[in-house]
Formats: C-alpha cells, sequence, structure tokens
C-alpha cells in the first residue's frame, strides 16, 4: 500500500480497524483453489445431440469420469455477438440465471452446417465470414474469421461445473467425511461459517484469444489499465466490497464489478463478457508476456503470434458467456451496449461540479458553503448531504436540529438552479418505533438468514435489517419511499446517492452479507451478490422517474454496480486516499470502467480518506474536471476544504479547472449523446483512437476525451515539465492553452507551472465550447458558443454539438433535440444538420469560431487585426452578409460576431459560413 491509513484515525468511522486482513486471498477461496488444482475434465459431445433452430444450435455434452451431462447453447447475433451457454441438462432443481442485466431479446441468427466430420461440425451464419468449429472429442469450441482464428474456448480442458447435488444422496460423499476441509458444503473463513444449501455448484471456463497481448476491462481494481498476467499474482477477483482505502495496485474486489474483458491487437478488439453474478475469479496469462513489442514501430508485426489465455471461475450459477467479434473497438463498445445497454443520458447539470462532504453540518453550513462558491466566482451544480443529516441514519429522514427546513433549503438552491443530493443506504435501522422499518419488514422486503427469519447485521445506525432489492415488489416498494408525498422534506430538485450497497455490513464475512443469506425466491445471497448494489440502483432509479411521472432523467451515484448499471446513472471509486498514487491510479481506473459500458464515473476529487496537501488538491480538480463524474469529497475526520480555504494561487487555480470545465459543456454533452446512442466511451485510452499503434496499448496516464482532445493531467508534485506522448505520424496536435502546433509521433517536453494543464486538440476537429462559464449549468446556457476548429494537414476539420433542454426525456419522446455537425472544408465552415429527426428549437448562437492551424496551411492566408466580412447563408433564405471581427488577442484566428442585434450564426438553419466574396476562402481564412 502506498501510503499507511493507521486503523486508529479512522477506528471511530470504520468498524474492525484490521484493514486488509478481513479480505480473502485467492487461497482463501476454496471453490477457486478446487477448480485451480483440479485435473483437467474431458468433455465430449456427439453430432446426434446436435440441434440446429432458427435461433442457434444446441449440443449435448458429457463428462467422461463424473458423467454430468451439460446442455450447450450457441448462438450469434447479427451484430457479430456469439453466446455460448451451459446449463445442467437434468438438474435435480434449478440453478441461478441472471435477470433484468441483459436488455430485451436479443435477436438471433440461424445457425447453418458449413461442413461436418465424424469428430467435429463447423458451422456459419449470416454472410459465412464467421465459422464456429465445434470439436466433439473433447469438447472445444474455435471462432474465426475469414479463416483467422480469434478465440477458442476451452483449449485447455478447463471446462468445469459442478452439477447440483441432492444433498441426501451426497452424504456418501467421501468429502462430507471431512467437509469442512473440502468446503463443499460448508466453509469457515476467519469467525464466520458458510453453509452451502446446494452444495458445490462452482462453474469455470478456459478460452485463448489468439494474436492478442493485451486485455483490459474487468472492473473494478485500483490497478493498471492493461490487465496483468496473474501466473505470479492474485487472480483479477469480481465480489463486491467495501474496502475503505483499499490498496493501489491489488486485484481484490472492490464495490462493483463488470465481468467484461477487453482484447486488443492492431486490426482487431475482441470482447469476453461472462453474465455470472457471483463471486468470481478470473486468470490472464499473456504468451509471451508483453512489453517487448511496445516500442516497436506501428504495424511492425512481432515473430511470435501472441496468444491471451483466460480463465474464469464463478462460485455458482451457470456458464453464459458471450464473444464479442469486433472487429472495431467502437463495434465491440456497441455490442456490448446492445447486451446490457447504453449510458444513461445525465440530466445536464450532473455533468458539472459536485461539492460533497461527510457531512456539511446543519443548514447554515449548506448555504454558507453555496454563497462561498459564488462569492469566488466557481461554478458547481450540486451540494451533498451525506449520512449525518438524517435522524439516526433512518434514510428518508431529516436530523430536526440540524435540517428543521430542508424543503426551503432545496428552494433556496433551486433559486440559483443548484441541487440537492442526499445518500440512502441500503440498510434499514431496526427500530421498531420507525413506521419505515415496519412497513418493511411486514411487507417482507428484507432479506432473511439461513434459517428464515430476517437478517441483521450492523451498519451506520446500529443493528440493521437490509432491503432485498433483487424482489421487484420491493424495489416498487422502495421506488415509492422517494415520491414527494412520502418522503417528507424533499422536492424535485432532491436527487439520491446510493451507498454501502455492497452491501456493506460491518459485522460480516468481509465486511458483507453471508452467502448463505436468502433472498425472494429463496436464492442464496451467493448467487446474485455482484448484483445487489446494481437492483438498488434500479429501485431508486425507478422511484425518481416514478416521482416525476416518467419525464424527467434520473440522477443517482452508486457505489456498487454491475454490467447494466450504466442505464441507472452514474458511479464512483468509493474511498480513496488523498496520495498522488491514487491520483494517478484514479486513471486507469475510469479508463476500465469506461471501457467495460460504465462511462459516467469518476473519483472523489482531493482523495476521500486524510488530507491532501494544498498542490495535490489542485492537480486532482485540474484532473477531475476532466473526468466524467466530478465530484469533491471527503471523509468525516478529515480537515474541511472547500477550494477557497487554501490561499489565492489555490482558490484561482481550482477556479480555473473548475470554469473550464463548465466551457467544455457542449463537448461532455455532445460526448454523453454519443455514449446514449452509439456506445463509445466519453474518455477513452488512446489505444481506441489509434488502434494499430502498439506503443499506444499501455498507455494510462493520458487519455483522449472524445475524439478531438488528448488530455495529460499531471499527477506527481513539484514537477516543472511533462512528457506528453503525441500520437499518430499524421496527426497535428494543438496545445489549447498556446495554440502551439506539434507534429504527432513524439514526445512532447511541455513545461508546466500550477496553473498549466496539459489539454491538445487534434487536427481535423471541431470542438463546441461556451464563452463564458456561469454560476451553474443553467446559468452557462446564457453564453454564446465558441467553436474551436483545429485543422488537420490539409486544412480541413469536423465536429458535432448536440443540444436539448438537459434535463427530460422531450429528446427521446418527442424528438426534441438537435444535432449540428460543423464541417471545415476548404476555409469554408459549414453549420449542417446531422440527424434531421431532431426538433429542438434552441436559441443558441455560435458568436466565435477559432480557427487553429492556419499556418500549417501551405497557401498562407493574409489577415490583419480588424473588421472582416463574411457571408452567412441559412438554409432557404438568401445569404446574408455578417461582419466578423478578427481578433489577433484572441489566439491565432478568432471571429467574432457583433453582438449588436444584426444576424448572428444561428445554430438551427443550415448554417454556412465563409469568406466574403468566396472566391478563394482559404486564402481569404
Ligand atoms: C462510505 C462512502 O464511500 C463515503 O463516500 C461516505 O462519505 C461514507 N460512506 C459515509 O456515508
Amino acid at each position: 500500500m502506498e501510503v499507511n491509513v493507521s486503523a486508529e484515525s479512522f477506528e471511530s468511522i470504520v468498524p474492525g480497524g484490521e484493514f486488509q486482513e478481513k479480505y480473502k486471498k485467492n487461497n482463501d477461496i476454496i471453490f477457486y483453489r478446487r477448480q485451480r488444482d483440479q485435473a483437467v475434465s474431458q468433455y465430449f459431445a456427439s453430432f446426434e445431440t446436435l440441434v440446429l433452430t432458427d435461433r442457434g444450435a444446441s449440443l449435448e455434452l458429457c463428462e467422461q469420469d463424473s458423467q454430468d451431462r451439460l446442455c450447450l447453447q450457441i448462438r450469434a447475433t447479427q451484430s457479430g455477438t456469439v453466446r455460448v451457454s451451459l446449463d445442467e441438462l437434468q438438474p435435480v432443481k434449478p440453478r441461478y440465471h441472471v435477470s433484468d442485466v441483459l436488455v430485451g431479446e436479443l435477436r438471433y441468427e440461424p445457425l447453418r452446417v458449413h461442413w461436418k466430420r465424424e469428430d467435429c461440425v463447423c458451422l456459419t451464419w449470416g454472410l459465412g465470414q464467421y465459422k464456429l468449429l465445434v470439436s466433439f472429442s473433447p469438447f472445444k469450441l474455435e471462432i474465426s474469421c475469414d479463416e483467422e482464428e480469434i478465440v477458442t474456448l476451452n483449449p485447455e480442458n478447463k471446462l468445469y461445473f459442478e452439477t447440483l447435488q441432492d444433498p441426501i444422496r451426497s452424504s456418501s460423499d467421501s468429502c462430507q467425511n471431512d467437509e469442512n476441509r473440502c468446503g463443499l458444503w460448508k466453509e469457515t473463513f476467519r469467525q464466520f461459517e458458510d453453509i452451502k444449501a446446494n452444495g458445490p455448484s462452482s462453474v469455470g471456463m478456459d478460452l485463448s484469444l489468439h494474436g492478442f497481448n493485451h486485455t483490459y476491462g474487468l472492473p473494478e481494481h485500483a490497478d493498471t489499465l492493461v490487465l496483468k498476467d496473474t501466473s505470479v499474482t492474485e487472480a483479477y477477483r469480481l465480489y463486491n466490497l467495501d474496502v475503505f482505502g483499499y490498496d493501489i495496485n491489488s486485484r481484490l474486489g472492490l464495490y462493483g464489478s463488470v465481468p467484461f474483458l477487453l482484447a486488443h491487437k492492431p486490426e482487431r478488439t475482441a470482447g469476453v463478457f461472462w453474465l455470472n453474478a457471483s463471486e468470481t475469479l478470473v486468470d490472464v496469462k499473456y504468451n509471451p508476456e508483453p512489453n517487448e513489442d511496445e516500442d516497436e514501430p506501428p504495424g511492425k508485426k512481432s515473430k511470435v503470434s501472441p496468444q491471451t489465455d483466460v480463465r474464469w471461475i464463478s462460485e455458482s450459477g451457470t456458464i453464459d458467456c458471450f464473444i464479442l467479434l469486433g472487429p472495431t473497438a467502437a463495434q465491440v463498445f456497441s455490442q456490448y451496449a446492445q447486451l446490457t445497454g447504453y449510458q444513461a443520458l445525465p440530466p445536464l447539470f450532473s455533468l458539472g461540479y459536485h461539492q460533497c462532504r461527510w457531512n456539511y453540518e446543519d443548514e447554515a453550513d449548506v448555504k454558507e458553503v453555496d454563497a462561498g462558491f459564488d462569492l469566488h466566482g466557481i461554478p458547481y451544480d450540486v451540494i451533498w448531504l451525506d449520512i449525518e443529516h438524517t435522524n439516526g441514519k433512518r434514510y428518508f429522514t431529516w436530523d430536526s436540529k440540524l435540517f428543521p427546513n430542508p424543503a426551503e433549503l432545496q428552494h433556496h438552491l433551486q433559486k440559483k438552479n443548484r441541487k440537492l443530493v442526499v445518500i440512502s443506504d441500503p440498510h434499514i435501522k431496526i427500530d421498531p418505533d420507525w413506521p419505515l422499518y415496519c412497513e418493511a419488514k411486514e411487507g417482507g422486503h428484507f432479506v432473511k438468514n439461513r434459517e428464515g427469519a430476517v437478517y441483521e447485521g450492523t451498519c451506520w445506525p446500529g443493528e440493521s435489517c437490509y432491503l432485498d432489492f433483487s424482489s421487484s415488489k420491493t424495489r416498487s416498494w422502495y421506488a415509492r419511499q422517494l415520491s414527494l408525498s412520502k418522503y417528507e422534506g424533499s422536492t424535485e430538485s432532491l436527487f439520491v446517492w446510493n451507498d454501502m450497497n455492497e452491501p456493506s455490513v460491518f459485522n460480516g464475512p468481509e465486511q458483507t452479507m453471508p452467502k448463505d443469506a436468502v433472498h425472494h425466491g429463496g436464492w442464496e445471497h451467493r448467487e446474485l451478490h455482484n448484483l445487489y448494489g446494481f437492483y438498488q440502483h434500479m429501485a431508486t432509479f425507478e422511484g425518481l422517474l416514478t416521482r416525476s411521472g416518467g419525464t424527467e432523467r434520473p440522477f443517482i451515484l452508486s457505489r456498487s454496480f454491475f454490467a447494466g448499471s450504466q442505464r441507472l446513472g452514474a458511479i464512483w471509486t468509493g474511498d480513496n486516499v488523498a496520495t498522488w498514487g491514487y491520483l494517478k491510479i484514479s486513471i486507469p481506473m475510469l479508463l476500465s470502467l469506461s471501457l467495460t459500458g460504465v462511462q459516467f464515473c469518476g473519483a472523489d476529487v482531493g482523495g476521500f480518506v486524510q488530507d491532501p496537501d494544498p498542490e495535490l488538491l489542485v492537480r486532482w480538480y485540474q484532473a477531475g474536471a476532466l473526468q466524467p463524474f466530478f465530484r469533491g469529497h471527503s471523509a468525516k475526520m478529515t480537515k474541511r476544504r472547500e477550494p477557497w480555504l487554501f490561499g489565492d494561487d489555490v482558490t484561482s487555480a481550482i477556479r480555473s479547472a473548475v470554469q473550464d470545465r463548465y466551457r467544455l459543456l457542449p463537448y461532455w454533452y455532445t460526448l454523453f449523446h454519443q455514449a446514449h446512442t452509439s456506445a463509445l466511451p466519453p474518455i477513452r485510452p488512446l489505444w481506441v483512437e489509434f488502434p494499430n499503434d502498439t506503443r499506444m496499448f499501455a498507455v494510462e496516464n493520458q487519455y483522449m476525451i472524445g475524439g478531438a482532445l488528448l488530455v495529460c493531467p499531471v499527477t506527481d508534485p513539484g514537477v516543472t515539465e511533462v512528457k506528453v506522448l503525441l500520437p499518430g505520424s499524421d496527426e497535428l496536435w494543438y496545445d489549447t492553452n498556446t495554440a502551439a502546433v506539434h507534429k504527432g509521433a513524439r514526445t512532447l517536453d511541455l513545461p508546466v507551472t500550477l496553473n498549466t494543464v496539459p489539454v491538445f486538440q487534434r487536427g481535423g476537429t471541431v470542438v463546441p465550447r461556451r464563452e463564458g462559464c456561469g454560476s451553474s449549468t443553467a446559468d452557462l446556457q446564457q453564453h454564446p458558443i465558441t467553436l474551436s476548429v483545429a485543422l488537420d494537414s490539409k486544412g480541413n476539420a469536423d465536429g458535432f454539438l448536440y443540444l436539448d433542454d438537459g434535463h427530460s426525456f422531450n429528446y427521446r419522446d418527442q424528438m426534441q433535440f438537435c444535432l449540428r455537425r460543423f464541417t471545415m472544408r476548404a476555409g469554408r465552415l459549414v453549420n449542417s444538420c446531422a440527424d434531421d429527426q431532431g426538433s429542438f428549437v434552441s436559441d443558441d448562437k455560435v458568436e466565435s469560431v477559432v480557427i487553429l492551424g492556419l499556418n500549417s496551411l501551405k497557401r498562407k492566408p493574409k489577415l490583419k487585426s480588424g473588421v472582416k466580412r463574411a457571408k452567412v447563408s441559412f438554409c432557404g433564405a438568401p445569404k446574408t452578409a455578417v461582419t466578423f471581427e478578427f481578433d489577433a488577442k484572441r489566439g491565432p484566428l478568432s471571429f467574432v460576431s457583433p453582438y449588436n442585434g444584426g444576424t448572428r450564426a444561428q445554430l438551427l438553419p443550415n448554417t454556412h459560413c465563409s469568406s466574403a466574396n468566396g472566391s478563394n476562402p482559404k486564402r481569404r481564412l
């Protein structure tokens, strides 16, 4: 661990105090050991059992020694995904299947037999580009594209499936004599006993990814972007846990899990999604280890064809494995979103800055902090209340001494277009005098223990019960608690934060719920542990949606998550620490989340635990302003750290970082619209944009915001220079601070001061910004748009701007949106409609266009400061002359419209801005 968080200093806020020892290591996980150490299995199939339907193929598998029989289903979608599912053929009882994660019915293609032999069959579908080779003895499945092998399932015969046994029949099982050692029916970890009602039920499979030696994804871990080879380290553990001040560079499971891995090589990206919600471990083995090749020039092929072997091991459930065939990263994102859903379009306010602390003490404190932002000219949108705002940690209530007039407080904030977020955890204080507890108990809304009584554990309020969000009835009940009539003191400008929803149980094994607790339908907690937080998020989403009659976009932050959580709101990386190492690791952590669909994500700015020094605080604000979810947060016991408490230099540096974030919001919002509709993550590792350049594959200290901005936040103390890798030999990169242009395919030594935030705009792009930043996102809308047009070496540029009302579903239900495209060709900037279904009428104006890169054009334009005339033509209207002013002070070239009530460059009609006579626009520009 990079910093010693002393147990004593946090004793009062973190129970137990024994920190990391309370969590299992790989060797403590018995089902994992059982599989890891077992001899290979021998599954066989035969052609006679193959059944082809218009939705895929099924086949029976039989294990040679145990004679266990499995049913294999192979299905393929039109979009390029192969689904391989395995369940017992004749189970003694049903096994748990994950529901609610996949969106809707998938559309499968009929599979055809391409050719067959006695020992294998080759299937194909669609245009026949992809082939599935099923070998019968032993069973293997190989997927190839145009004769190129992509992935093989069960290459080393590690397919493993513990069929459920009848407890009576299994009592003759020799392991029963020493069952604790075998851990088949009972297991003990520290003082915790886990009784397994269904006995051993683990599943696993290995697969080889051919030609790949870089893999990514599998959040949440505080670790590198590229997944590590786990042959000599701990496997990636996917088990949602509350880990206060977690270690960095660790594969221990954190608050959420997305069992989705991406593999990348030049010319192809692929994905593997393992849909299982029980505890899962993933081993990765590279052959050969990466690194050696990374300094090679792009496109150069190494001699040995690499391969990555991945082994998935889950405690229970079934095997439901999706292979996403790409071939591009964008296609893999889209294939994954077609399975688990697209990123929800956040309400605009939630992309602004959020101010949080455990805790803002009372109403006066909140108002004072709110006023502080105005006083210091720092925009912000949301202030947050942690657990102390409640009456004794009873969520949906208020401490009447500290928050006597919560509705008035919200109105006060709302007048400035600001919102309040309050915390709502999944545990419910046991208090027979509290109607909400009684109602939940009577309604049967709590998780049960293995004896069938209501399960009790401790959390912030002391003895608590845990809502069973896996039941849709409980989710609806919870959703009703958020209605304005039920939730006293709440208004429409109140939004919600779901914390501790792994769930955290202070006196539970690994500080979570025992696996033998029982949910709705009789399912053991072990089956769905990783879904618990997802289901609370879902219930809260339902509550906020219903509160507005289905018209307003909810905003909910959740700590725990699973595949599909992107549909519900934002997540953050939990209890990080105020040190440089945690600032640094926030980047790969957020990139991993972004790659796996959870794109509205952030890390506590400043570090939650401990006190950041002013330099770290500034650098963290600068980095956080470039991350999707931007919230400052600090733990109880830390010193207050509102941005104006550290002297003018610090205030000014933070102000400028936050203001820049606000100015850039038109671009962020456009990127979120893109994520919502096409699944491209707003923040992307460099390899996503430069997929054939192997030197980009492991870069994790810099990344792209959209396709246009490359950012390299400063994450080290005391630096006066940073090295920035500028990719692409054909690229031009414009420093957004100085407008200096740099050629790609080089490492730049960039001098920095405390105020420098290294951001480069890629030549060939157009980035929309607002001229000013306002005091909140609503205020921001008053400011006109500026287009930053960065020319590529041919003088071209492209970009988009998405607009809607920023808060409702009218963009979806009534097509009330506007998507504009800006294209610069031959010195002519054209503003055109990019989606003619949109009918949002915006009175936004483009009043300024900044053009970067004129100097790199072969024919140099002649320009002088002063007034220029240009023509703006509106679709269907005559050309109108507009005067633009060239202001040398504003950068290399900036046209500012005259703000005189004359014609402005309106966004709605098709608008073309070109030079006055149009004869040689390139020269005139
Ligand atoms: C744990 C959360 O991670 C943290 O953000 C919050 O402040 C505390 N719980 C108290 O609610």
